[in-house]
């Protein structure tokens, strides 16, 4: 009776090992947990375009550390064939930033781009200041989709143009060629 009962919770305890990604990077590979009454995984949280919120989180067996949940860290519940805690990333893309001068009151073209980051299906994503933007109505960084108002996003990398900038470009050799002919 007693070696049955040992029996079934071996056998109790080999089916309940799960799987999870375990490393510091989203290559990590998946193994089996060591703890064997861990249920759930965890790994760092990615927001959209700026990347992990805290580099120091790992991908674990077990769940989120202390109050993390939701913060810095997700969780999910795993089983002994599939790691759940996987997460893809795209390649990196780039985009130009933007800084409002406060006697112009205009913004003004930083002259670094900035480095987004996003996940694997996530198209490339850049906003910057429309043509009546103030420092109030327009608080992106530049990377992504539009969080404040007075906005406007292209989806290539590094782009940046606003339509009222093309629109210099454009008729500048058009006067050209018109002051040429006249
Ligand atoms: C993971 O990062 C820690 C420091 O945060 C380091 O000590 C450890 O070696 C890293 N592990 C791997 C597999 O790179
Ligand atoms: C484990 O989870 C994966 C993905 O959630 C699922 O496809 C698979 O059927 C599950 N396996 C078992 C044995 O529950
Ligand atoms: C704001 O623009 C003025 C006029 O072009 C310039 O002199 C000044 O240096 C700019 N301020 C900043 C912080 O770039
Ligand atoms: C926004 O710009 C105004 C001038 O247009 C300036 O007085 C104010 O301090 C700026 N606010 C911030 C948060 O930079
Ligand atoms: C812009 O990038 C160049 C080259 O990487 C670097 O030397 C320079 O310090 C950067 N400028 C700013 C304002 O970050
Ligand atoms: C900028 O965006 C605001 C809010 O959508 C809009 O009211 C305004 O007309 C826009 N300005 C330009 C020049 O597109
Ligand atoms: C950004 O906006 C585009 C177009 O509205 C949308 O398709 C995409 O899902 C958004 N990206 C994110 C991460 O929300
Ligand atoms: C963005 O603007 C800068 C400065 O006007 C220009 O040199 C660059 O070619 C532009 N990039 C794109 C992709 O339009």
């Amino acid at each position: 009776m007693k070696l049955f009962i040992v029996l079934a919770a071996c056998l109790y305890a080999a089916d309940a090992t799960i799987k999870c990604v375990q490393g510091n990077t989203t290559s990590s590979t998946a193994s089996d947990c060591t703890d064997a009454s861990a249920t759930k995984c965890s790994w760092p949280k990615f927001k959209e375009y700026s990347g992990f919120v805290d580099s120091t989180v790992k991908f674990a067996c077990g769940a989120c550390a202390g109050e993390t949940k939701g913060s810095t860290c997700e969780e999910c519940t795993s089983n002994s064939t599939v790691a759940c805690n996987t997460l893809e990333t795209g390649a990196d893309f780039k985009c130009h930033s933007f800084t409002y001068n406060t006697s112009t009151k205009a913004f003004v073209m930083n002259a670094n781009t900035t480095t987004c980051k996003r996940l694997k299906t996530t198209t490339i994503s850049c906003n910057k200041p429309n043509g009546t933007a103030t420092n109030l109505t327009y608080t992106d960084n530049g990377c992504g989709n539009c969080t404040s108002t007075h906005c406007e996003t292209c989806t290539t990398d590094s782009c940046n143009k606003s339509n009222a900038l093309r629109l210099v470009a454009l008729f500048v050799p058009v006067i050209a060629i018109l002051y040429h002919l006249f």
